[in-house]
């Protein structure tokens, strides 16, 4: 008979995309199977799988190249293999490289990998993550490519001097999960899901800037907004069920819908978390300290509305193949229309959402609607499969030029959005080139 906490572990990891990884490890009959749950939904909120994992690769395997300005870098096999993953490391050497940022040969990692925020981790869920990585992972018998940097980057010993100055999470103590709402939501939200290693400004080497905590920061092409609690510059307008329901599904209607890389973390990591711990999350992340914007001085989902938008053209839509002349007006009703309307409300149900009120239509920088129509959206959860197609160079419907996409882009934010940029052809050429797979 289970004790009643194996049951709430296996209740929060029940459904979860490593769930099925549990069969390998309910075998091991020596092992706590309550420490094995608690390990995996930490592995989840931690979201390891997210940089561990290739496109197409088996789970934890690695093999992701990772863009970052010191140059590509490559994550490692974290399965258990003893040659090609970390069978080989103690719990001691694990700590380390989770909390300090050490590889079992002494080196230093690359701050790529979240020590500075799994620096926060308790002991005892370091342990939970080290049983389940040790028993509930199936070894993969393969060693991704190296990380080959150009000098000075390529000497891991100067991160040392890095990570003295890098500030790291404070280790929290005790039992995680007896934790009260704004700790438990604290802790998720940095020692574990590491929101602000996305969404936290960096200075100039490359370390989160403390005093601007997810204040807004650039990512690979994207932006990650500020979600403070600012009323102008940031998400001061959602309520805390709004953003539960962001994390939970990755759309708020009316409001935000998430692509790229923070449709990832909402399909691999924050989807499977407890209503509790997203409440919790949520809590935390409306009392943090509001921070202005730059570009942002009035609440990006706040432009537009439903109705006093005429719709101005005839109504008939330009086909695909005959673009006599691309005006913006005729690109948007040949690519767009079809699903977003001619007057941008987009579909009854909002399967495809309005470009009115919409956060990445009105934010004052173009990131993010530049990549939304290069890469598209695709992103699944319990909630059900957001696609919108890529017109970038991978897109397999229509393929948009530079000069079109930037033309799109110029339209849809002055008729819907904020219109406060020009974005230029090579603006656009830069972000495909830099960003996009080509
Ligand atoms: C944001 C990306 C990212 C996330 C999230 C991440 N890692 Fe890593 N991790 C990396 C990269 C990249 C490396 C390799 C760095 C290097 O070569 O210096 C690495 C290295 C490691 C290593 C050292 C392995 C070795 O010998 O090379 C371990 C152990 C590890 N990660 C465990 C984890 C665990 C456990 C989690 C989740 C709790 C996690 N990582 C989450 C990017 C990430
Ligand atoms: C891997 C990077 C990454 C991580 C980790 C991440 N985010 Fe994001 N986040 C983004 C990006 C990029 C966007 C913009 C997405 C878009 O517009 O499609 C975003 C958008 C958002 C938005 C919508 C804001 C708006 O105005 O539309 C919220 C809310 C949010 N993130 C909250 C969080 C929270 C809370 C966490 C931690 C649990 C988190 N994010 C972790 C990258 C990240
Ligand atoms: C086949 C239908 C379809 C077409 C065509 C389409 N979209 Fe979308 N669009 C969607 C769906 C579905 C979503 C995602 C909804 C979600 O995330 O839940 C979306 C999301 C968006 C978003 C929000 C992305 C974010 O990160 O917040 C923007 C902006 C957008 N579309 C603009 C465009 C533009 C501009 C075009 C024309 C170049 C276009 N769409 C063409 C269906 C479509």
């Amino acid at each position: 008979m289970p004790d009643f906490k194996t049951v709430f572990w296996s209740f929060l990891v029940g459904g979860t995309v490593l769930g099925g990884l549990s069969a390998h490890a309910a075998r091991a009959a020596d092992v706590d199977q309550d420490v094995m749950n608690r390990g995996a939904y930490l592995a989840t909120a931690a979201d390891c799988v997210a940089c561990h994992t290739k496109q197409g690769g088996t789970p934890f395997a690695g093999g992701l190249k990772i863009a970052t300005p010191m140059g590509d870098i490559i994550s490692t096999n974290i399965t258990p293999d003893a040659d090609h993953g970390i069978g080989k490391y103690s719990e001691h050497d694990f700590e380390q490289a989770l909390r300090r940022g050490k590889r079992r040969d002494g080196e230093n990692l690359y701050p790529v990998m979240p020590y500075v925020s799994y620096a926060g981790m308790t002991d005892q869920d370091i342990h939970a993550l080290y049983v389940w990585f040790m028993h509930g992972v199936k070894p993969v018998a393969e060693t991704p490519p190296a990380t080959q940097l150009s000098f000075p980057s390529n000497i891991r010993l100067t991160l040392s001097g890095w990570n003295m100055l890098a500030g790291s999470e404070k280790q929290e103590t005790g039992d995680s999960a007896t934790y009260d709402t704004l700790r438990r939501g604290k802790y998720l939200a940095t020692a574990l899901e590491h929101c602000g290693t996305c969404h936290t400004p960096r200075n100039v080497m490359l370390m989160e800037k403390s005093d601007q905590y997810l204040a807004g920061s650039p990512l690979a092409g994207w932006y990650a907004p500020n979600i403070t609690p600012s009323r102008t510059g940031g998400i001061g307008d959602w309520s805390e069920d709004d953003i539960v329901q962001y994390l939970r599904t990755g759309r708020v209607k009316g409001k935000s819908q998430a692509a790229g890389p923070m449709g990832e973390a909402v399909e691999h990591s924050t989807s499977h978390l407890t209503d509790a711990d997203l409440h919790a999350l949520a809590a935390f992340i409306r009392q943090v300290k509001p921070m202005e914007d730059d570009a942002d001085h009035q609440p990006r989902d706040g432009f537009g509305k439903a109705n006093d938008i005429p719709d101005i053209r005839s109504g008939e839509l330009t086909r695909i193949d005959n673009l006599s002349h691309k005006s913006p007006a005729n690109l948007f009703d040949a690519n767009c229309a079809a699903c977003h309307g001619q007057n941008g409300a987009g579909t009854v149900d909002q399967y495809a959402p309005s470009l009115y009120k919409n956060s990445a239509v009105g934010a004052g920088r173009p990131d993010n609607l530049i990549m939304t129509i290069l890469m598209g959206v695709n992103r699944t959860t319990a909630d059900g499969h957001a696609s919108m197609p890529a017109f970038g160079s991978t897109g397999d419907v229509q393929r948009l030029d530079d000069e079109e996409v930037a033309s799109l882009v110029n339209y849809v934010s002055k008729t819907f959005g904020n219109g406060s940029y020009n974005v230029t052809a090579d603006q656009v050429a830069q972000v495909r080139k830099n960003n996009t797979p080509h």
